[in-house]
């Protein structure tokens, strides 16, 4: 494979849509803007639609943005990174659509060979036929001293365990392990990616970090928005399959897994797959499963689930999850992992809080009741932060005791801006860093706990619990806290 090569070709398959346009292409500007890209990159963008290069041209520009370059010179580097893009109309599974691809490639590029990155911006229901239309023209390398051919897929990877299984067999067909980027945008968000140093870059942590000193840990995901207009796609996951089975599972394995003997992706997909196959598959009693309904507040009224025209009127797919698991190895044994997930909620928020346990004989009980447990809470979004709750006196004569924090705003602490997490993964992709990628054993070991209990969910027709848009969720998620 050849890292050395500046001719690089990003093949964006499903150009026109939303993914595309407003995550993909901002991503690679951004990344062009900052010098990321190689010397002689292009941009081909492919899809169904009849566009051509000045429409397409302009259908990107509209989600750019100036934020690592503001100011007058923001304009030219557009006019310099649009120049760079192509499009070409073609059918998903036509081998000819894709060598006519291939023919403006040739026209475009400078030189003979170049590194491919195919980014399938696409359903995953046709990942399978755009592979092998791509391996039938002959655009996949895999050789020594070849360029690299690589692929991106992004999740849902099927619905369940076997079907994800057919999904990776199929793809193996066309691009080995190794050359596939299965993308997990949460492991590309800044707090995410700093979960393993702050874990094992610093010394006060790790000796705390087992049930003889954690009590609960608890990851909170929430929307305050509802479908925007991907209900076609939501209504036939749902959001276990939407987030939590991925995002969930992997911000999960991140806190609990052994420290990887390196830091390097193979080493780190073990961990991370060794720590989700001690989670015993949930079942049933684990779960509640809830649905927004329409709200009225402050004289607003906003409309449920079943409202929206893109959704069955008796669809019971849940917009909201909470499950208590149990990590059944040493470290974690009777520390409860509560995880939640919904969308039509109260905020948009997603958080880590390790909550500690009291100190036994706590002295200070005396002083008429027990200070507060501490706790770690780790703020993905928004506004990124880590803080740290402490029990203080209060100052002034006499003792009283207060939780307060010590508090790591991101925004305070560094100048640098927090880059968005397509950008750091799109880069990892050209540089051939899988360590943020989801790799077969994981995924594997994420499906295996929530296979059983998605299927039993489908068998009984389980319905959810409705909560009004704009609550904290449905009212069972108290039966699920210890
Ligand atoms: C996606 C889900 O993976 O993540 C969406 O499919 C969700 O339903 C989105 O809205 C949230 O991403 P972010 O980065 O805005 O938190």
């Amino acid at each position: 494979m050849n890292e050395q090569l500046d001719n690089l070709g990003i093949v964006v398959v499903g150009a026109s849509g939303d993914l595309a346009t407003k995550k993909i292409f901002p991503a690679l500007f951004a990344l062009y803007c900052q010098g990321w890209l190689p010397e002689k990159f292009r941009v081909f963008g492919f899809a169904r639609s009849e566009l051509n290069d000045a429409e397409f041209r302009r259908r990107i520009t509209e989600h750019l943005t100036c934020r690592y370059v503001p100011g007058e010179s923001c304009e030219q580097r557009m006019g310099e990174f649009l120049a760079k893009c192509r499009y070409v109309q073609g059918a998903y599974d036509s081998r000819d659509s894709f060598l006519d691809l291939y023919q403006v490639m040739r026209e475009t590029e400078d030189g003979e060979s170049a590194n491919r990155l195919y980014y399938l911006a696409i359903p995953p229901s046709v990942f399978v036929d755009v592979a092998r239309a791509i391996g039938d023209a002959g655009l996949v390398s895999c050789g020594p001293g070849e360029p690299w051919s690589r692929v991106v897929i992004e999740k849902p990877f099927g619905r369940d365990r076997e079907s994800s299984d057919e999904l990776t067999q199929a793809l193996s067909q066309v691009f080995s392990e190794s050359q596939t980027y299965r993308i997990d945008h949460y492991l590309g968000k800044e707090v995410i990616q700093n979960l393993l140093v702050l874990r094992f870059a610093n010394i006060v942590f790790e000796p705390l970090w087992n049930n003889k000193f954690i009590e609960s840990v608890h990851i909170v995901w929430k929307e305050n928005i509802g479908l925007e207009g991907r209900g076609g796609y939501f209504d036939q996951y749902g959001i276990i399959r939407d987030v939590m089975q991925n995002h969930l599972l992997q911000i999960l394995a991140l806190v609990a897994m052994e420290p990887p003997a390196r830091l390097d992706p193979v080493n780190i997909a073990t961990e991370k797959a060794k720590v989700l196959r001690c989670v015993p598959p949930l079942s049933l009693d684990d779960v509640v499963l809830g649905q927004y309904g329409e709200s009225e507040r402050s004289g607003r009224r906003s409309p449920g689930y079943l409202d929206d025209s893109s959704v069955p009127s008796d669809s019971i797919t849940p917009t909201y999850a909470a499950t208590r698991l149990r990590i059944g190895c040493p470290r974690w044994e009777g520390v409860p992992f509560l995880i939640s997930a919904g969308k039509g909620l109260d905020a948009r928020m997603t958080k880590i809080i390790i909550r500690f346990r009291s100190v036994s004989g706590n002295m200070f009980c005396e002083l008429g009741g027990c200070p507060t447990p501490n706790e770690l809470s780790i703020r993905v979004q928004p506004d990124e932060a880590i803080y740290l709750s402490l029990t203080n006196k209060v100052p002034g004569m006499g003792m009283t005791l207060q939780p307060r924090d010590l508090d790591l705003q991101y925004k305070e602490a560094f100048a640098e801006v927090i880059p968005d997490a397509y950008e750091s993964l799109l880069l990892d992709v050209i540089e051939g860093d899988r360590s943020l990628f989801i790799q077969k054993n994981e995924l594997e070991a994420a499906w295996d706990v929530f296979t059983p209990v998605l299927h039993e969910i489908e068998r009984r027709r389980v319905k959810p619990e409705p909560y009004e848009f704009g609550s904290e969720g449905p009212a069972a998620v108290g039966k699920l806290t210890p």
